[in-house]
């Protein structure tokens, strides 16, 4: 995703919060409906969904698990949480806190799964090493990434277009990010084997989402992309959301590639 200007990952999530379910719709439900196809949770288990944010992938997890199981929610922003308590209120199994993954104590679970959460991490490999340790053993492990090239394209059209509001440089070519290391197939298996893994699989699921430029804006201020904003004056926000729809229009981008890879396999 793109850069996040000089905030953190927190507060760029905190101000996407209120349109971080309105994208759901169309971006983080699909993606986590794939996503918890996959890791397949089973009635009575217990689940951690680590980044939880409203709880695209929590909440058919804890229907999926019913009442004798568990599922903790775990994300750092508190707007996220508090979306995701509103919209979990009968969902008995659902506990949702408000915590830094990478410090969070729970344990013992049958499940860890975790929705394009891994790469916001400060340390990627030690976040997820601590996300490991808390499945029990011969328990399983199902992470979302996105595939090399997904999001991008519009990431790169939003930096253009704070820049050229900004009156900044024009950002180069984007800066290489841990994800960079594990976004193929082929990548992603040899790490998460790294980490110790067994019975290690990654799946490819292709989606593309259909930038309308109602769609196009909220991938902006309903995502990580907001920190881009942060900065900027109500004022150049509506003239960033101008530039950067036009230039969408200018490059042709109608359909954004938001192919993920999931990750499972089992703790030794
Ligand atoms: C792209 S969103 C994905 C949310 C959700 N899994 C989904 O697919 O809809 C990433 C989430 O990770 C959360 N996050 C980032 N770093 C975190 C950390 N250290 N601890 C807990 N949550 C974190 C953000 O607040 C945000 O809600």
């Amino acid at each position: 995703m793109a850069e996040q200007g000089r905030i953190g990952t927190r507060d760029a999530f905190d101000a996407a919060a209120a349109d971080f379910a309105a994208l759901g719709r169309h971006l983080w439900e699909p993606l986590s409906a794939d996503a918890v196809a996959v890791a397949d949770p089973q009635p009575g288990e217990r689940v951690w969904d680590a980044c939880c944010g409203t709880g695209a992938s929590a909440i058919p997890t804890a229907r999926r698990v019913g009442t004798d199981g568990l599922v903790d929610a775990v994300d750092v922003s508190g707007p996220m949480i508090r979306g995701l308590r509103d919209r979990a209120a009968d969902l008995p199994p659902l506990h949702a806190h408000e915590a830094d993954v990478t410090t969070w104590e729970g344990g013992d679970y049958d499940l860890v799964q975790s929705v394009l959460g891994i790469f916001f991490l400060p340390d990627m490999e030690a976040g997820t090493r601590h996300l490991l340790r808390a499945v029990r053993p011969c328990g399983r492990v199902a992470l979302t990434v996105w595939r090399r090239g997904a999001m991008d394209p519009a990431g790169g059209q939003l930096a253009l277009a704070v820049a050229e509001v900004t009156e900044a440089e024009p950002p180069g070519e984007r800066p290489a990010r841990p994800i960079d290391r594990i976004n193929q197939p082929d990548t992603f298996a040899a790490w998460l084997r790294g980490l110790g893994l067994s019975e290690v699989d990654v799946l490819v699921r292709s989606r593309s989402l259909s930038m309308t430029p109602e769609v196009a804006w909220l991938l902006v201020t309903g995502s990580g992309y907001r920190g881009a904003l942060a900065e900027l004056t109500q004022e150049q926000v509506a003239r960033v959301r101008d530039r950067y729809l036009a230039r969408l229009h200018e490059v042709g981008l109608t359909e954004l590639d938001v192919t993920t890879l999931i990750g499972t396999g089992r703790v030794r």
